[in-house]
């Protein structure tokens, strides 16, 4: 990591805690001047203090990257301080877990979560291409599993996803031949403050630590690796691929099983069995 990020310029979205701060942490660890952006000033200075304390480079940068204004403003004063970016990692997003029965009167939901997931880091991008190309550099989506085999309960979240793996395909085929590498990394369930809302998943045994996820992130951009995916994520996404219609029905049983916390199980043995076994929910 240190032959390919050191010196280097590299931008975090939502680095004020949970996988962006640890992607910044071991970035500047390899030597990156690293930049972090997030709304939290408190914990966006705080997260910079700890880089420097242990000798790395650490450029806070305030900014709510839902508003268009604010992320135009970030990315003339990026330019204007630092040239542009070697790489650019789209790490901040939000995630709604809510079946879409639930979502009837809350279109706010689809609205929000493509504005943070989706457009602001296209609008990133484009405001730091040029850079991106000059440099050859790299941009890094972190993106869901959940990609890979859409289910219930994350229909907006899933939906902002995969549109920003789509534009991130379009970006590596178009820019490839000049240099500039898109790595696209669906990481499964990761405990941070994310998925802490959802008790089903709070006893998982699958779930991976913020420094797996930022350590399967970071090197996936340093060995400029096109796409990142766990063995179980390849599995359940060619399973997709290869029987639509029995993955819908796999899914649709589940969650019948495991029904929002309110409504009883129709499965209630298979529920038990999954609860023992995984440790919660598997949607
Ligand atoms: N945790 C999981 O299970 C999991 C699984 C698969 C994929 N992922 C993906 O991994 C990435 C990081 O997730 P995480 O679990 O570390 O989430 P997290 O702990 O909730 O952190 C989210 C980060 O995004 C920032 N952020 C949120 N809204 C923002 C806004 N409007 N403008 C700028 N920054 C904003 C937050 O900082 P501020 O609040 O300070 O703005 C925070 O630094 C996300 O893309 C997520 O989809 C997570």
């Amino acid at each position: 990591m240190q032959a390919t990020l050191g010196g280097k310029t590299v931008l975090i979205t939502g680095s004020s805690r949970g996988i962006g701060a640890e992607l910044a942490r071991q970035a500047a660890a390899a030597g990156a001047s690293v930049l972090l952006v997030a709304r939290d000033d408190t914990a966006l200075a705080q997260v910079s203090r700890q880089i420097r304390d242990a000798g790395g480079h650490a450029h806070p940068y305030v900014c709510d990257l839902s508003d268009f204004a604010a992320l135009d403003a970030l990315v003339a004063q990026i330019l204007a301080e630092h040239g542009g970016v070697d790489v650019l990692i789209h790490n901040a997003a939000r995630s709604i877990r809510r079946p879409i029965a639930r979502s009837l009167d809350r279109f706010h939901d689809f609205e929000r979560t493509m504005q943070l997931n989706y457009f602001a880091p296209v609008r990133l991008s484009l405001g730091l291409l040029p850079s991106l190309r000059e440099r050859a550099g790299c941009i890094g989506l972190v993106l869901s599993m959940g990609v890979l085999i859409p289910g219930p309960y994350f229909a907006a979240y899933l939906a902002s996803k995969a549109a920003l793996d789509v534009f991130g395909d379009s970006l590596a085929a178009e820019f490839h031949h000049e240099g500039v590498h898109v790595c696209s990394v669906y990481l499964p369930l990761v405990r941070t403050e994310m998925m802490a809302p959802t008790k089903d998943y709070a006893n998982r045994n699958d779930v991976l630590s913020v420094e797996q996820a930022a350590t399967l992130t970071l090197r996936g951009v340093v060995e400029r690796r096109r796409r990142v995916i766990t063995r179980r994520g390849a599995h359940l996404g060619a399973w997709n691929r290869i029987g639509p219609m029995l993955t819908t029905r796999m899914l649709s049983f589940l969650y019948a099983t495991f029904p929002p916390s309110d409504t009883p199980s129709q499965h209630p043995k298979i529920h038990a069995l999954f609860t023992k076994y995984v440790g919660g929910s598997p949607l």
